[in-house]
């Protein structure tokens, strides 16, 4: 009896848990981890806070896996102005989720106030061939952001990752190059080099959408230098320029940037800028010759060069 009483208060204590989306808006625009508040402080958020409301996003993250769309969402959530989705909704990529229609989406989007824009980033929106379509549906002037890294890098950075969630798994694992070669040649069927073809994802969203409506941070400079990618997005959105050096500094120990906002200090999850496995120098340099005429195809399409190799 009093383990069914316990675990009936654990379930209504569980409904009435703040959702991390109502800790979003908290007074002063912040976004505090959620182990950054007292129980006190957290008790009060059971109804969101008055004259907050949730909206469709503004503008969404639409990738690349890999290229930083977690740094450059956290790094924008300084801004007062934007309220960040805390998950990844996977709307327009996930047929089921699609079909749970509009206002389910809209459902799953943080409380926000009336001056505050609300971004959210899906990291598969990129890859996904249904995606530019649905979102075009959704709103045609929407703007888009859209993170990039060196293409080969973002492999390798694939592979690490899908190596690291199988082993967690405890599911087999391949080295690097038995997932990029195959029959002597490279496997340019491995779904993680199918999504480092920047072209061929960009033309069917170009389809879509003006390249104006599309803005490319290089995830490359924002993990050396934040502040100045971070400045370019606030003019693409509109926002009037609130981010500024002092919101980073340098961890030495982690070796990329952090964020000090308000008085808070968060670093990104531990398997962000995880080390690479060492790879094989021969594979490499077939996939670097595979990708790099991609790449030139990529530049044409936007007009704009980056330094990959
Ligand atoms: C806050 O709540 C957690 C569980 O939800 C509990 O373990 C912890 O002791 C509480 N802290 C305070 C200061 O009440
Ligand atoms: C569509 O997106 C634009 C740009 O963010 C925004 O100004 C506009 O209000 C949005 N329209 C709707 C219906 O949400
Ligand atoms: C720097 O990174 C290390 C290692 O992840 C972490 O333990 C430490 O708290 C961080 N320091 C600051 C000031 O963020
Ligand atoms: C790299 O792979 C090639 C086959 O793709 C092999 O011939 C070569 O010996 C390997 N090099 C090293 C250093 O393992």
């Amino acid at each position: 009896m009093a383990n069914l009483l316990s675990y009936v208060l654990f379930l209504v204590l569980r409904t009435y848990a703040a959702p991390p989306e109502y800790i979003q808006v908290w007074p002063g625009g912040s976004t505090p981890a959620p182990g950054d508040l007292d129980n006190e402080t957290v008790t009060p958020s059971l109804v969101p806070p008055p004259g907050t409301s949730k909206h469709k996003p503004h503008s969404i993250i639409i990738g690349v896996r890999k290229g930083g769309t977690r740094a450059l969402l956290e790094m924008l959530d300084i801004h007062p102005e934007v309220a960040a989705a805390a998950t990844e909704v996977h709307f327009f990529d996930w047929d089921e989720n699609y079909a749970k229609g509009f206002e389910w989406y809209r459902e799953q989007m943080p409380y926000s106030y009336p001056n505050q824009i609300t971004v959210e980033k899906t990291p598969g929106y990129f890859t996904s061939p249904v995606a530019p379509a649905r979102i075009h549906a959704m709103n045609s002037s929407i703007r888009l952001l859209l993170i990039l890294r060196d293409p080969t890098e973002r492999v390798i950075s694939d592979y690490t990752q899908v190596f690291f969630n199988r082993l967690e798994n405890h599911k087999p694992v391949q080295a690097i190059e038995n997932m990029l070669v195959k029959n002597g040649a490279l496997n340019t069927r491995y779904k993680a080099i199918q999504r480092s073809l920047y072209d061929v994802h960009m033309r069917n969203w170009l389809q879509h959408f003006p390249l104006e409506q599309i803005h490319i941070v290089d995830g490359d400079t924002l993990i050396h230098d934040p502040l100045p990618e971070l400045q370019r997005v606030e003019r693409f959105l509109d926002l009037p320029p609130r981010i500024v050096a002092s919101n980073f500094y340098f961890n030495q120990t982690k070796g990329f940037y952090c964020i000090r906002n308000d008085g808070h200090e968060r670093c990104l999850h531990e398997s962000k800028g995880r080390p690479h496995p060492p790879v094989n120098s021969t594979v490499l340099r077939q996939l670097r010759l595979y990708l790099r005429q991609h790449n030139r195809n990529f530049y044409r399409l936007i007009g704009r060069t980056f330094n990959w190799q």
